[in-house]
């Protein structure tokens, strides 16, 4: 059965990481988010994915340079001006002539895909949505159905309080061909604001699948770092991380490491291969990429350093994430959801709280970074 994976989003949220690594790529403790989802479809029938994109298309190849993974044959549909959702899924699914699966390429979730397929196959509905229930539906589509199932409206991103219901739009649909055909060829088209709100009117052509199971979208730097925490806490698998073994209470280590004998882990820690952990150092619910080093004294909770992040002597890193090779000085304290980009180069004695640092070692880091609301 093929999937097409919507992931040609700019991840605007997400910036700066987002402006050298595109969100679906970005690695959840310490694989990338792709993979993770590739290894799900993988285990529900999945063997055709096609990757329907425009945004940073080389990353994507260059990350899968066989051009398939875990026996999941890939295809990309690059598209050279950002098509919408339902534009995009037009585009890549061209010669697609049976059901099929669509994703966001930015949910993790441990839905039961195969049994919203035998759902979906009951039903005889045109279109089958995953709906997940959340705390605060406005930043999502909100989906009220009847109580068979039945799709009776599909609001995207309410203002707050205005959600007739807390069952949102989780981003994984089954498709009849028959959908494309709702769908204008090569133009920008949303399947949220305008294909399902249509399909509504058809009587028995849209049900939903409804699923209490773990489910995030990981598309702002709070989830970002909840997915780690989640990952941590053993509830994206038995283990954080491919590979990954508990050396001691609470420490889980990825091929070599080497971590001083008066460093301190508190809580659940994720350390990948080659890192190093120097002495005196406090790892609290960080999770360390591969190659990152972490200078003497220095303190890191509850946040991600990805791979080859330097840390100074005595720095702090709190509720925040450093990205690929960025190297922060000594003494230098970042807190508060804070975002450093690639390669930054942070100078000693530094404090930013709640702030994006631009990628590269450019005088211009503090210039504030654009970040979409979505
Ligand atoms: N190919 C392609 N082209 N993909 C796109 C485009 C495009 O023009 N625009 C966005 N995408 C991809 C993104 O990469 C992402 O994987 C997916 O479409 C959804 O875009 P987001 O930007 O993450 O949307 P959202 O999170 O605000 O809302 C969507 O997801 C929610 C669940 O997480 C909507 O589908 C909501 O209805 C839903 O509740
Ligand atoms: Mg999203």
């Amino acid at each position: 059965m093929k999937a097409v994976l919507l992931v040609g989003g700019a991840g605007t949220r997400l910036r700066p990481l987002t402006l050298t690594t595109p969100k679906p790529l970005l690695p959840i403790a310490n694989q990338a988010f792709l993979e993770r989802q590739l290894s799900w479809l993988a285990s529900h029938g999945i063997d055709e994915v096609i990757l329907s994109l425009g945004y940073l298309p080389d990353v994507f190849v260059e990350h899968f340079p066989g051009g398939s993974y875990g026996g999941i044959r890939l295809r990309y549909a690059v598209e050279d001006h950002p098509l919408g959702t339902a534009g995009g899924i037009r585009f890549a699914s061209e010669g697609i002539t049976e059901r099929f699966v669509v994703c966001n390429g930015d949910v993790l979730t441990a839905l039961d895909l195969t049994a919203m397929i035998e759902f979906h196959d009951a039903h005889g509905a045109a279109a089958t949505i995953y709906l997940s229930r959340v705390v605060d539906p406005s930043a999502f589509g909100v989906v009220p159905t009847r109580a068979d199932g039945e799709v009776i409206g599909f609001i995207e991103k309410p203002p707050p309080g205005a959600a007739p219901t807390d069952w949102i739009n989780a981003g994984t649909y089954v498709l009849e061909p028959s959908v494309l055909d709702r769908i204008p060829p090569r133009l920008e088209v949303s399947i949220e604001r305008e294909t399902f709100p249509r399909m509504v009117e058809t009587r028995g052509a849209l049900y939903a699948y409804a699923s209490d199971t773990y489910w995030l979208d990981i598309g702002t730097c709070e989830t970002y770092l909840e997915a780690h925490a989640d990952a941590l806490a053993g509830r994206l698998g038995q283990t954080p991380a491919p590979g990954a073994r508990e050396v001691s209470p609470g420490l889980w280590t990825q091929g070599d490491v080497s971590i001083d004998s008066t460093a301190r882990v508190e809580g659940t820690c994720l350390v990948g291969m080659g890192a190093g952990v120097g002495s005196g150092c406090v790892l609290a619910d960080a999770v360390l990429g591969p190659r990152v080093e972490i200078g003497e004294g220095a303190r890191i909770e509850r946040s991600v350093l990805l791979e080859g992040a330097r840390i100074g002597g005595a720095s702090v890193v709190t509720d925040s994430v450093v990205g690929p090779d960025a190297r922060l000085g000594s003494h230098v304290v970042v807190t508060d959801q804070t975002i450093v980009g690639a390669s930054a180069d942070l100078p000693p004695h530094t404090r930013i709280s709640g702030g994006r640092v631009r990628p590269g070692p450019t005088a211009e880091a503090y210039r504030p970074i654009e970040v979409g609301k979505g």
